[in-house]
């Protein structure tokens, strides 16, 4: 079968990787999806199982930092898209471990973009690189204000400055070499498949074993929320009708501050799972301060709703609702995914004993 696009997914088993995946092969058959991902304690093939038999979706577990994996793929698969997820995503351990980001994060970018250059050189027309970063590479907001696309770069942690530095070779790629690329920087995503390292989905799976919930410092940082299905949208818009060189800003104007946001968590779960109102915020633990805390993260989207005309489709009423509901929903996923290597991480990360 011919296919009208070879897509090459990297980290379509992680968290907004496999939505997005899953989004790109069903809205689209007539494309082939290749999901390159090397399975770290991100990546969970689980997140997936709905759509792996179907006739456009092929997994490949490769590291994006393995040179000859990498171009066997576009070689094999005669790739002429790439979106580029794979990461490591915690901010937390880049603190702990800064390497692990400068490695995947940089070094597997880099390779990525050798490859494509290396398979698309002189062919450059119809292809396209499209690069999925993050907000934390425009540092941290003080009361007021928002991040513009020209919003200059200022990241803070590991996490971070990777994530910039990749971007700034994305960029170069697209000067030097004429590589056809595009960026979107976004938000904090949260929805279901989110791992529960992050701030949402550990505060329910905390709340649904009567856990502490721990709030960094004073609980006073804030950070603009987007659900997960919303940024596959907005990529989808992008890859189709957004120019090659250029930049978009992702996010859905919904900040809230994180003591705020345990709050509504817990009296949500309370509601949702039949408990006395009020006797999961008794778990509301403050704790020490993460280094080097972004105080406030804020995303203006108007480039990409005006030009593009992309919306998000769920208010975070709703997309809290069916987050929530999909966890109850998925306890063996939770229970899969918070066993072995997770324990130690947490004993590490929370100073606590399981
Ligand atoms: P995630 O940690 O859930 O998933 C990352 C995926 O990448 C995993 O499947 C993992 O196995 C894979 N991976 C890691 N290292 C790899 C390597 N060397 N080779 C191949 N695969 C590798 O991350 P996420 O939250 O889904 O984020 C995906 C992307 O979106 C990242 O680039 C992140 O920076 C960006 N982003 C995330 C958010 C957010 O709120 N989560 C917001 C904006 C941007
Ligand atoms: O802004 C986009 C970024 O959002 C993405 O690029 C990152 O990949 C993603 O992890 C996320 O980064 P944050 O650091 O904002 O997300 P996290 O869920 O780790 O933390 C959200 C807020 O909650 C932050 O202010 C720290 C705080 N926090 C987090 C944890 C895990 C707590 O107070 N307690 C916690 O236990």
């Amino acid at each position: 079968m011919t296919f009208m696009k070879n897509i090459l997914i990297t980290g379509g088993a992680g968290f907004i990787g496999s939505h997005v995946v899953r989004l790109f092969v069903t809205k689209y058959p007539q494309y082939r999806i290749v999901n390159a991902d090397a399975l770290t304690y991100a990546g969970n093939l689980e997140n997936l199982t709905d759509i792996k038999d179907q006739p456009n979706y092929i997994f490949e577990k490769a590291d994006i930092c393995d040179t000859a994996r990498i171009t066997g793929l576009f070689e094999n698969y005669n790739i002429d898209t790439v979106i580029h997820l794979a990461a490591e995503s915690h901010v937390d351990r880049s603190i702990s471990d800064p390497l692990a980001f400068v490695n995947t994060n940089i070094v597997g970018t880099a390779t990525l973009l050798q490859a494509a250059k290396h398979a698309w050189k002189g062919q450059e027309e119809g292809k396209l690189f499209y690069h999925v970063s993050t907000d934390e590479v425009y540092g941290s907001l003080g009361d007021t204000g928002f991040f513009t696309e020209f919003t200059a770069y200022d990241p803070r942690s590991p996490y971070s400055a990777s994530k910039a530095a990749s971007d700034h070779l994305v960029r170069s790629f697209y000067h030097t070499y004429h590589l056809p690329v595009i960026i979107s920087n976004c938000s904090n995503n949260y929805g279901p498949n989110h791992f529960p390292e992050k701030l949402i989905p550990l505060a329910i799976n905390n709340i649904l074993n009567k856990k502490p919930l721990p709030v960094y410092g004073k609980g006073e940082n804030v950070r603009d929320w987007l659900y997960v299905i919303d940024h596959a949208t907005a990529i989808d818009t992008i890859l189709h009708s957004g120019k090659t060189g250029e930049t978009f800003n992702i996010g859905g104007h919904n900040e809230w501050k994180n003591i705020d946001l345990i709050r509504l968590l817990c009296k949500l779960l309370d509601e949702k799972t039949g408990q006395e109102a009020g006797s999961s915020e008794k778990l509301i633990t403050f704790v020490t301060d993460r280094a080097g805390h972004d105080l406030r993260y804020a995303i203006d989207s108007t480039k990409l709703q005006h030009e593009l005309g992309w919306v998000p489709s769920v208010t975070f009423e709703e997309g809290l609702s069916k987050t929530i509901d999909w966890y109850l929903q998925n306890s063996s996923w939770l229970q899969h995914v918070t066993s072995g290597a997770y324990l130690d991480y947490y004993e590490k990360q929370y100073h606590e004993s399981h």
